[in-house]
């Protein structure tokens, strides 16, 4: 892992506090009849310590901006500090992280009373070790001194993530990254200027800044070549060693693409080849969209059950669409992304028959006759044949252990070249 701990800044990086802080605010101004000098108050209040922004933002003396700050956290205390929730993503990613031993603090202009609170009702207290706020009575408190607060006597190096300038400020001063939520109350322009080194429109983004981006593999093959069987033996293989995976299918892996590979597999429907190239693309598309992009993102290993080599194979060769054709289809649906290392797993024709054979229920591609095996086995070996580097062809004639013995022999090889390590970093997944 890149870092050892992070500390996050929490309004508008952990919780969305906008409802409780922007309404007492509201009731604040009309209970003390104050009038706004800047008119993008509501906006720029999120971020900077409240007692200091209040002054600003209202044109109060010290004895004004002190009742004003009285007004509000009796309002915000009653009913404002529980009017937050977490980010998309932010509890999935702080239970990962505290699970695997990171450190994790929170450093925040808000009262650190409040901010004890706020992360209370919205259950993420339990996965901080620090919370580090000013004191009520603490007015204007900097942001550096509040990280130097949560990281002291602990061992970095740390990423600081946060949505507002203070919170990059800060972390430079402490010498430390910064990533800037742009889901936050900032901006990118903000972000840009103050020199963050990292910019995340989702927490799932920080994923990878941690731990280096995902890695996508696909297994592909003819029919009964044993593809399932092989991907969950390689799934449990990666998780022994630490690394979060996901498994998936084509077509499929989430509810729209499942309906298309209903209508796909179906086998009293007749279709169009081109119909069907399309159906594969599209659930395709839905599929890099949904599934494949966030888990990547999310820097976790994807095992994808085919991806459009088969797309090239069964419609391309076995239907006669050719790759040329295909290949534009999916254009569009892949976007790019190709996986780092595609396993081809091969079964001679009098293997690949006799497992056939035994198998009942057969789908609408299963119930092509020899020729379209032929020819879309025919398609696999060209596509190994142009691209060697990503591409391994895997002998599945032989018992499961054996071929498992094949692929893992690979697939160490390529933990090692690519410098992944369940603590290390990792390049960049293709086409991300
Ligand atoms: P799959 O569920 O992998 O079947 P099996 O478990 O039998 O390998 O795939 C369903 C069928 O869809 C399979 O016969 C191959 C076919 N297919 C295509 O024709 N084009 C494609 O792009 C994909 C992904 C699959």
């Amino acid at each position: 892992m890149r870092y050892a701990g992070l500390i996050f800044d929490l309004d508008g990086t952990l919780l969305d506090t906008s409802e409780g802080v922007l309404g007492c605010v509201e009731e604040t101004i009309d209970a003390l009849k104050l009038r706004a000098v800047e008119p993008n108050w509501r906006k720029e209040i999120l971020g900077p310590p409240l007692s200091v922004a209040l002054s600003k933002f209202f044109g109060l003396d010290e004895a004004g901006g002190e009742r004003a700050l009285a007004e509000f956290r009796r309002r915000y205390a009653e009913w404002g500090v529980q009017k937050c929730r977490p980010y998309d993503g932010i509890i999935e990613l702080l239970r990962d992280f505290k699970r695997r031993g990171l450190y994790l603090a929170v450093a925040t202009s808000k009262a650190e009373p409040f901010a004890q609170r706020a992360l209370e009702s919205s259950g993420l207290l339990p996965f901080f070790d620090r919370v580090c706020g000013p004191g009520l009575q603490v007015r204007g408190h900097g942001k550096r001194d509040l990280i130097r607060r949560a990281i002291e006597g602990e061992d970095g190096p740390f990423l600081m993530v946060g949505d507002r300038r203070f919170d990059v400020e800060g972390a430079k001063a402490c010498g430390m990254d910064c990533a800037y939520a742009l889901y936050g109350f900032g901006s990118a322009k903000e972000a840009i200027e103050s020199g963050a080194e990292f910019m995340v429109e989702t927490a799932d983004a920080i994923w990878a800044l941690v731990e280096g981006p995902g890695h996508f593999f696909s297994f592909e093959g003819g029919d009964g070549a044993g593809k399932t069987t092989q991907i969950a033996l390689v799934k449990a293989y990666l998780e022994e060693r630490g690394y979060r995976v996901r498994q998936t299918r084509e077509p499929g892996g989430d509810a729209v693409a499942e309906r298309i590979r209903e209508l796909l597999l179906e086998p009293s429907l007749k279709m169009d080849a081109l119909t069907e190239a399309y159906l594969y693309a599209a659930a395709r598309a839905e599929h890099v969209r949904a599934v494949l992009r966030p888990a990547l993102l999310r820097g976790e290993i994807v095992l994808s059950d085919r991806y459009v080599d088969s797309s090239i194979a069964y419609q391309g060769y076995g239907r006669g669409l050719g790759e040329k054709l295909v290949r534009a289809v999916n254009e569009a649906a892949i976007g790019g992304l190709m996986p780092e290392r595609s396993y081809f797993l091969e079964l001679n024709a009098v293997e690949a028959e006799r497992r056939a054979k035994s198998r009942t229920g057969k789908d609408r591609i299963e119930m092509e006759g020899e020729a379209f095996k032929v020819r879309v086995e025919q398609g696999f070996l060209e596509i190994a044949a142009k691209e060697p580097e990503r591409v391994r062809r895997i002998d599945a004639g032989s018992g499961v252990d054996e071929v498992f013995a094949r692929i893992r022999a690979d697939l160490e090889g390529w933990l090692d070249s690519s410098g992944t390590s369940r603590a290390g970093t990792a390049g960049p997944a293709t086409g991300l």
